[in-house]
């Protein structure tokens, strides 16, 4: 799913019960994830844009791949409350452990072109998670050569800044595992990839070259 809200965003709702993807993630993770964590993102950004109404029709993509045609004293703020609610859309959208029917041909083709095999890629994604300094993301995307690629960005940053389109995500924000695992990011790294909706990647994977 992208979402393609506008001003004034409002909370989705998950597409799924909280405690559907325990023991991996526990209800209360997803519940102050999604209930708190979230929610707060689009409140500030509705608070930040309320007085901009030449951005209200904006899409979350829109404002991410344009960031600079904001007013200096509220573009960072957009990045990170807009970086904040569509980098967790996309998290929320991936682990949606609801099967879609979409068998995931394309991107596993896409991911054995790039990284040879499944395994290789895997190990590529744990490493560099591994490797991340502090809060951030992880992404997969699809770069200007129509290309998978492994992109970390720090914050709440979006890969949208540099015109890369993400098609799934890691959250390397303590507040995503320490109540589940507390220091032990290491081990909710290998765990996340088991709940990664193979079918969802294949739906945003096609979306995006619009089969
Ligand atoms: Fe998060």
């Amino acid at each position: 799913m992208l979402n393609k809200q506008h001003y004034p965003f409002s909370l989705p709702d998950l597409e799924y019960p909280y405690n559907s993807l325990e023991p991996i993630i526990s209800e209360m993770t997803m519940k102050l994830h999604h209930d708190k964590h979230l929610k707060a993102y689009i409140d500030k950004l509705n608070d930040i844009l309320k007085d901009y109404p030449e951005f209200h029709g904006w899409t979350l993509e829109k404002i991410l791949s344009n960031l600079y045609t904001f007013p200096e004293n509220i573009r960072i703020n957009v990045r990170n409350n807009a970086g904040g609610v569509l980098n967790h859309i996309i998290y929320f959208n991936i682990i949606n452990p609801n099967k879609v029917g979409k068998e995931p041909i394309n991107i596993t083709k896409a991911i054995i072109n790039k990284y040879s095999n499944m395994n290789r890629f895997l190990t590529e994604f744990k490493i560099k998670s591994n490797q991340m300094f502090g809060s951030g993301y992880v992404f997969l995307v699809i770069n200007k050569n129509n290309e998978l690629d492994l992109i970390s960005t720090p914050n709440q940053n979006s890969v949208y800044e540099l015109n890369l389109y993400p098609l799934f995500l890691i959250d390397l924000w303590e507040h995503a595992y320490y109540l589940d695992y507390n220091n032990r990011r290491d081990e909710y790294i290998n765990n996340f990839i088991k709940i990664i909706n193979m079918e969802k990647l294949e739906e945003r994977y096609l979306k995006y070259f619009d089969y």
